[in-house]
């Protein structure tokens, strides 16, 4: 009770919280949550989801159907159902590109796309403003602007999966927030028990709640329930995490980690000439390493040797990112600095 009263205040719309232990548990919710209120409501139709060009949602068959990472997908891709990704998407490198806050010719062209299946769509899945897994890639905040406009003309559901960018991640709490938005539902884990015990929420509003909220003889209850969902000690955790975020304000400090580990990833790119397409928000920060003829996964070699040297750098292909703790330290950030760099310099000079 006392952490749903917390989360409420995340973003005023959303004040109705079902628990889960984990994010895909979050996503499934999230999903079936629409699905059951078109079946409820009669709009029989509505049974598509449609996603983004290089999503991840999770690794359950629901949340694989809407992600759009093949290494992921492939081996079960029989049954999976048919998703609708959205692409190209207007990806930029920061806050400080022109397509960050317009997007128009764009959008004209992504609007095309999803005009003929406003009819036949119950929900729109993003991981807002930053993918993940994908590939760490930052896109236009005016993009969702127009997204979340289009899903409101519609009738369509907006579900937010916030399970990486969630809880102050990209410096704000909420990743919405760049774009000043409210989808329908929010799935938040990981940062919610910063990171120690498994717990996710999805948060939507009364006017959904209430869809379900009927007597028993009406069949309308929504189930989804795994053994540990919304387990009391995660809760309990959760609690405080949101506790202590505000009295240290958190987010704050995550505004100006940014800007340190964009001059820091930087520096390693004039410095070894190997990185290139940084780009990152808040306590999130990536680039590409150059591709090697001779180590097709370089990218794993440097994450290895980082390793060694006491940093886990976890490589997304080849791709190098930083999500650290949102509290790290300065000296922390330098020391990642100088092992990613020493990774990559010892790696290219070995291979
Ligand atoms: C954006 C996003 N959605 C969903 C998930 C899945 O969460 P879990 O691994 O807890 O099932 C993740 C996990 O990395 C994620 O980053």
């Amino acid at each position: 009770m006392n952490l749903s009263e917390q989360l409420a205040k995340l973003s005023p719309s959303l004040t109705k919280a079902f628990y889960a232990s984990d994010g895909s548990s979050a996503v499934e919710i999230a999903m079936k949550m629409s699905l059951h209120l078109r079946q409820i409501k009669g709009e029989s139709k509505r049974t598509h989801f449609i996603a983004l060009e290089n999503a991840y949602h999770g690794e359950t068959l629901g949340a694989l159907s809407v992600s759009d990472v093949g290494l992921y997908r492939k081996p079960y891709e029989s049954a999976l159902f048919n998703t609708h990704f959205i692409s190209p998407l207007p990806y930029v490198a920061s806050t400080q590109d022109p397509l960050w806050h317009d997007c128009e010719a764009h959008w004209q062209a992504i609007e095309t796309q999803l005009q003929p299946l406003r009819k036949t769509t119950t929900a729109i899945l993003i991981e807002p403003i930053i993918q993940g897994a994908g590939g760490m890639r930052l896109y236009s905040q005016d993009f969702l602007k127009r997204l979340r406009a289009w899903t409101l003309k519609h009738n369509i559901h907006l579900i937010a999966d916030e399970i990486m960018t969630g809880i102050g991640r990209t410096g704000k709490w909420l990743a919405c927030h760049h774009a000043d938005i409210e989808p329908d539902m929010l799935c938040l884990s990981k940062g919610l028990t910063s990171g120690w015990l498994p717990l996710s929420v999805v948060m939507t509003r009364p006017s959904i709640y209430d869809v379900f909220y009927a007597d028993y003889e009406t069949g309308k209850a929504f189930l989804h329930s795994h053994t540990y969902s919304g387990n009391a000690l995660a809760a309990s955790v959760a609690l405080e995490v949101l506790e202590i975020m505000t009295q240290e304000n958190i987010c704050h400090q995550v505004t100006q980690m940014e800007a340190q580990m964009r001059q820091y990833m930087q520096e390693i790119a004039s410095e070894t000439g190997k990185l290139s397409h940084i780009r990152g928000i808040g306590g999130i920060m990536a680039a590409d390493l150059m591709p090697s003829e001779n180590h097709p996964r370089i990218g794993f070699l440097v994450s290895q040797k980082a390793m060694a040297l006491g940093a886990l750098l976890r490589p997304l292909g080849n791709t190098l990112y930083w999500l650290p703790p949102l509290n790290c330290s300065n000296e922390t950030l330098t020391e990642l600095k100088q092992i990613t760099q020493q990774s990559i310099e010892r790696c290219y000079a070995a291979i």
